[in-house]
């Protein structure tokens, strides 16, 4: 019988939907990529077609596995996911009944500062170890809920199902037959309560969501079922599901206690292992679950900030002052320093530790010896700037401060950004070889269902290091650079906060 020891992980991700399969020594084999088309309806809004995903995730997946060859090797498939973007679909059609609302839309702003003028926001920070802001799931479901026509009645009526992106690619993959979410997505809702580990009766009461619409809740690397014959020529069973930045904590081997990293993608999530105790932060970082697996539950203390690598996207798609993303690294290295111009990109509000959905985008500093380099190193160098902020955020909540950062995603490829950040953080950067580590973490936890690995320290035998940053910048340039990052943030942020 034919050695079934390869695992097809899909990360379905913000702006592009990828499928990877990796061997059993975490080594990629074939990758298919697809970039799909972004809405934005509205100022502040923005939405995904769930059909286009499904599609794409059905392509890049059938591409993937035909690349790598011997598609019988395949033992598991891994989902990963952009988190808290939402679904609702029809349970005997599978059709959505609106487009998904995406984790950077802020059409429920309004309601979320009602909220917080009610005094919600402490009972649900108890809760769900989150905030009150329009970033998470629940403000959406209501929102699709109350304007979908019909929808509200649907789901009192058990016909309609919701979720994040990983629960609907399940529900399509599995022919319908399965509704579960993993915990680590289900802990970005809003309406999880994470420490009883179950949908909470009073948070479903407040959002206004019916519990029958709801996915099961289950651990991180568990069968979650099996793919329908047709899709992939036989069922293949589906063994691990977590969101995408746990899945990346995963895939970086950050198992121990104050072990961190931190993934540059559309935005960069960084996440403090904390180990079996929820740490409740007291500088508006958010408590989140890493990742249950085999019963324990290991949590992370949470910074989120919303536009990273879309900041490089920008200066690309929008300012068209580059054709590719890594010309940023030459462009910052032909300059000594910024020239005293400060980005603040907060195209959709600001997370951790400001949470302002209200401010915008601010370039400020700019002179007539200002060139677009000073402008792209000022995008780059925000992203560190921001990477600072919740580093030292999470030191004041007594975290340990992690003397080394783990980092993967686009931007981690870039050496200039990196030694930049490893200046700003005083900590060692540690860039691993494979900087596909979301996607490598869901093949992992699959892997770990279904026999490729057998425990977890098989899993962090497989990470290795590309190469180190530390730092090196003088004590009074990067006091400079602080304050006027500080200063230009206090322009950003929206009087009322
Ligand atoms: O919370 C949102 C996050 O999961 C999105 O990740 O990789 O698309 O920046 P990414």
């Amino acid at each position: 019988m034919t050695k079934q020891d390869r695992i097809l992980a899909i990360d379905q991700g913000t702006t592009s939907t990828r499928s990877i399969v990796f061997d059993n020594r975490a080594h990629s084999l074939s990758v298919a990529r697809r970039e799909f088309e972004q809405f934005y309806p509205e100022p502040g809004w923005v939405e995904h077609d769930a059909e286009q995903i499904w599609r794409d995730v059905v392509q890049t997946a059938r591409e993937a596995i035909e690349q790598a060859g011997s598609p019988e090797r395949i033992a598991g498939i891994g989902i990963t996911n952009q988190r808290e973007t939402v679904v609702i679909w029809e349970r005997d059609t599978g059709r959505p009944v609106y487009k998904a609302i995406v984790w950077q839309d802020r059409r429920t702003s309004a309601l979320c500062q009602k909220m917080k003028a009610d005094g919600i926001e402490e009972t649900v920070r108890a809760k769900t170890g989150l905030l009150l802001d329009p970033y998470f799931s629940a403000t959406k479901f209501a929102w699709i809920l109350d304007n979908a026509p019909g929808a509200r009645d649907a789901a009192e009526a058990g016909k309609l199902a919701c979720g994040t992106i990983d629960s609907f690619l399940l529900w399509r993959l599995t022919g319908g037959r399965v509704h579960a979410t993993d915990i680590t997505n289900a802990c970005r809702t809003l309406l999880f309560d994470i420490h009883k580990q179950d949908w909470d009766e009073e948070l479903l009461r407040l959002f206004r969501i019916p519990r029958a619409i709801l996915p099961e809740v289950r651990d991180n690397s568990t069968i979650f079922g099996e793919t329908d014959a047709s899709l992939f020529g036989r069922p293949i069973p589906i063994g691990g599901m977590a969101g995408d930045q746990q899945a990346a904590v995963v895939g970086q081997a950050c198992f121990e206690e104050g072990m961190a990293k931190s993934t540059y993608g559309t935005g960069c999530f960084m996440l403090l292992n904390t180990g079996t105790k929820p740490v409740m932060s007291q500088n508006r970082m958010l408590t989140t679950v890493a990742y249950r697996m085999r019963g324990q539950t290991n949590y992370a203390l949470e910074g989120s900030i919303f536009v990273a690598g879309a900041a490089i996207k920008w200066l690309r798609d929008g300012l068209h002052l580059i054709t590719h993303a890594s010309q940023t690294d030459d462009m910052a290295t032909r300059i000594p320093d910024s020239h005293g111009v400060f980005m603040v990109p907060a195209f959709v509000g600001l997370g951790a530790p400001h949470w302002d959905p209200d401010a915008r985008g601010l370039i400020c500093g700019l002179t007539l010896g200002s060139t677009s380099a000073h402008i792209a190193r000022a995008a780059l160098e925000s992203v560190a700037f921001q990477t600072y902020d919740l580093a030292h955020a999470m030191r004041e909540d007594g975290g340990a401060q992690a003397r080394r950062l783990r980092i993967d995603g686009g931007m981690a490829a870039n050496d200039w950004f990196c030694q930049f950040l490893s200046d700003m953080l005083q900590a060692e950067v540690q860039r691993p070889r494979d900087l596909e580590t979301t996607a490598q973490g869901a093949a992992f936890l699959a892997g770990l269902a279904t026999g490729v690995w057998n425990d977890l320290s098989e899993v962090a035998a497989t990470w290795s290091e590309d190469r180190v940053f530390r730092p090196q910048m003088e004590a009074n340039q990067r006091r400079t650079m602080l304050n006027g990052w500080a200063d230009a943030v206090r322009r950003t942020l929206t009087p009322q906060v």
